[in-house]
């Protein structure tokens, strides 16, 4: 366990309350089965708001059937790692922060390729790659070439019964309003100017919340940088922010 624990990265700090709070046996093999049929398709496991550490113990368990099918695709076990420390950022106080998210790297269909995250999907038949953004490092416009120029040829090598021709992304980044507020040259802008928007999916004030200030929605939001006062003055204006779908070919 503390061996899968540091490979993803789960600092040492919070091994010991994970270790400390082991879920329930049954509960813990039935949800492995679960991840188990879930491997290799498009479909995941739904976790109850108050799993506690079933997902983590879960996950963990099952981390070594995940790697075995990443390798019998040939999946480089850098990738395979790159992908699976997510796990690592995300433990608090023993246990994973919303654990649902992970449903996408343990059924094989989501990685990570240098600074983005890709995961395989379909839209109406087409075989499309989700764009997600993982936070921890700056979104410089090299890191993002290197990893859209990685995308097609990793994807065709591994999986190559799927042709991806175009990448969607749907996030709090690409909502136009960023634009009277950052910078043209930032990086959230320059990332967003990439994509061809599409539709105003949905509200995002909430998920702009806890993944900018990592708060729960409705907390004091500090106002340290260019971002942060964006979003406050925003939200303290009566205004919303917005998922923004947006396309572009790869
Ligand atoms: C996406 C992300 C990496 C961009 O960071 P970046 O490369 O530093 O972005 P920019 O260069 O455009 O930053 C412009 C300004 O916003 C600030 N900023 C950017 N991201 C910030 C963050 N997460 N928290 C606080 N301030 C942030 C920068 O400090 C800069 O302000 P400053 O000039 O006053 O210092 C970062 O916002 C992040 O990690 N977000 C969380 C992950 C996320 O939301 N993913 C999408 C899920 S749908």
């Amino acid at each position: 366990m503390r061996e899968l624990m540091d490979w993803v990265g789960i600092p040492v700090t919070e091994q010991a309350a994970v270790l400390a709070s082991p879920p329930d046996e049954q509960q813990l093999t039935a949800a492995v089965a679960e991840l188990r049929r879930d491997l290799g398709t498009l479909e995941s496991r739904a976790w109850p708001a108050d799993s506690g550490t079933l997902p983590l113990y879960a996950y963990l368990t099952i981390l070594p059937e995940v790697l075995a099918w990443h390798a019998a695709r040939g999946v480089p076990r850098e990738v395979s790692q790159a992908t699976m420390r997510q796990l690592g950022s995300r433990v608090r106080d023993g246990e994973l922060i919303r654990p649902y998210w992970f449903g996408r790297h343990f059924r094989g269909s989501l990685y990570r390729l240098g600074r983005l995250q890709f995961d395989r999907t379909t839209r109406h038949g087409e075989p499309i790659l989700d764009i997600h953004i993982p936070s921890g490092e700056p979104l410089t416009p090299e890191a993002c070439d290197s990893s859209l120029t990685a995308a097609r040829p990793f994807f065709a090598r591994h999986f190559p019964a799927e042709d991806y021709k175009r990448a969607v992304c749907t996030s709090w980044l690409l909502d136009p309003q960023l634009a009277d507020y950052l910078p043209e040259d930032s990086n959230i802008l320059r990332f967003q100017r990439r994509f061809t928007p599409e539709t105003v999916v949905s509200q995002a004030d909430d998920d702009v919340t806890t993944f900018v200030f990592d708060q729960p929605p409705g907390a004091e939001l500090p106002r340290r940088t260019t971002l942060e006062r964006a979003i406050a003055d925003h939200l303290a204006n009566g205004n919303h922010w917005h998922h923004v779908t947006g396309w572009l070919p790869l």
